[in-house]
């Protein structure tokens, strides 16, 4: 297993990158039988807003997007895995090509925008899938066609279709590939947004912000998503900000490690307003366990991976949690739940 990733990758980074997605959405669906069991740690375990994870290490939203892959995923060990974005209807996203990969920087660049088979496939899944370790997150969006004055009425149609299915809901206001929606990251539709949403569910609200908020716009956000019901923050989705990666398209986000500095630092930022006050997730660049241990310690009850997942290969969930459990014996914690915001 340990030695089949960089020959798989070969042969994956041959194909065009979707392609290579459609692959091996394939593989984690066929080959879940052959995959080890999942690594597991007591001092991994935590439970969150009533909600038992094995470990902190999560993948993040997008890479699931219709909920087709969570048995395989949560075989690889995944504390939890948010599923989405998802739309009230399907929609088939931006024109092709919309992913790009930056190998050197182990870095993407994405202009999906949405695509997915729309909440009601989602759900249909969801409601199929047995029981699994790992918690599930359900994150969902506004769809490209729905004009921003009516965008709430989405939030609310793909939440309420999915209440049952989810064991937290995200609402993305930050992707930087459906025009305009970032924009909807202001005080007044976020009150709008959870207090709808509260008066819908009690089960955890969060809000997923982008990296590109000036300082005091993006805590003020989060104020504003905390005082009207959210019980979290999951900070950052992708980056505009171009000049990161040489080379780079002007549309779209760049994830991965070019991400890593400015992601950790929104997120302190964050962690330094609302620790103890929200359930704060951290994600953007994360891919080693010393860098996911870092955030915890900045306060981030669980972390998020998706870009070093696509150039680390499965192998990394498990790494990366048996490493943050050396981390803890190093320092002479008993559980991962002591090391939250210890820094
Ligand atoms: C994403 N991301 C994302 N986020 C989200 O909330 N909804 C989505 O549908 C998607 N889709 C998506 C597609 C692709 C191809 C990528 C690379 C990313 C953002 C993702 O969840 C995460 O926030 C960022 O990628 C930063 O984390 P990494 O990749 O640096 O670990």
């Amino acid at each position: 297993m340990v030695k089949f990733y960089p020959l798989a990758k070969k042969l994956l980074f041959q194909l065009e990158p979707e392609s290579a997605h459609a692959l091996a959405e394939q593989a984690l669906k066929f080959l879940r039988w052959w995959l080890p069991p999942p690594y597991q740690h007591p001092m991994l375990k935590n439970t969150i807003l009533g909600m038992e994870m094995p470990n902190p290490l999560c993948l993040a939203a997008g890479f699931d997007k219709n909920a087709t892959m969570l048995a395989g995923l949560n075989q690889l060990g995944f504390g939890g895995v948010e599923v989405g974005t998802a739309t009230p209807k399907p929609q088939y996203g931006n024109p092709k090509p919309r992913l790009f990969r930056f190998p050197k920087q182990e870095s993407l660049q994405n202009a999906m925008g949405f695509n997915n088979k729309g909440i009601a496939r989602l759900v249909d899944r969801l409601e199929r899938v047995r029981p699994l370790a790992c918690v599930v997150g359900v994150n969902v969006g506004k769809n490209k066609d729905t004009p921003l004055e009516h965008a709430l009425k989405d939030y609310q149609q793909a939440l309420q279709a999915s209440l049952g299915v989810g064991n937290y809901y995200v609402f993305n206001l930050s992707s930087p590939n459906t025009p305009n929606l970032r924009d909807l990251q202001n005080n007044s539709f976020v009150g709008e947004l959870f207090s709808m949403a509260r008066d819908l569910t009690h089960k955890p609200l969060f809000l997923k912000v982008a990296p590109d908020l000036p300082s005091d716009a993006l805590l003020k956000v989060c104020a504003s998503a905390l005082d009207y019901g959210a019980q979290g923050i999951i900070a950052t989705n992708t980056t505009m900000d171009y000049s990161l990666l040489p080379g780079a398209k002007p549309f779209g986000g760049i994830s991965g490690q070019v991400l890593k500095t400015k992601s950790r630092e929104v997120f302190r930022h964050i962690a330094q307003a609302f620790f103890k006050k929200a359930i704060l997730v951290s994600v953007g660049g994360i891919g080693s366990a010393q860098e996911a241990y870092e955030r915890i310690k900045m306060g981030a009850h669980f972390v998020q991976i998706f870009t070093s997942f696509i150039y680390q290969g499965p192998l990394i969930c498990r790494q990366i949690n048996q490493d943050i459990v050396k981390l803890l014996q190093r320092d002479s914690l008993s559980s991962i739940r002591d090391a939250i915001g210890i820094g």
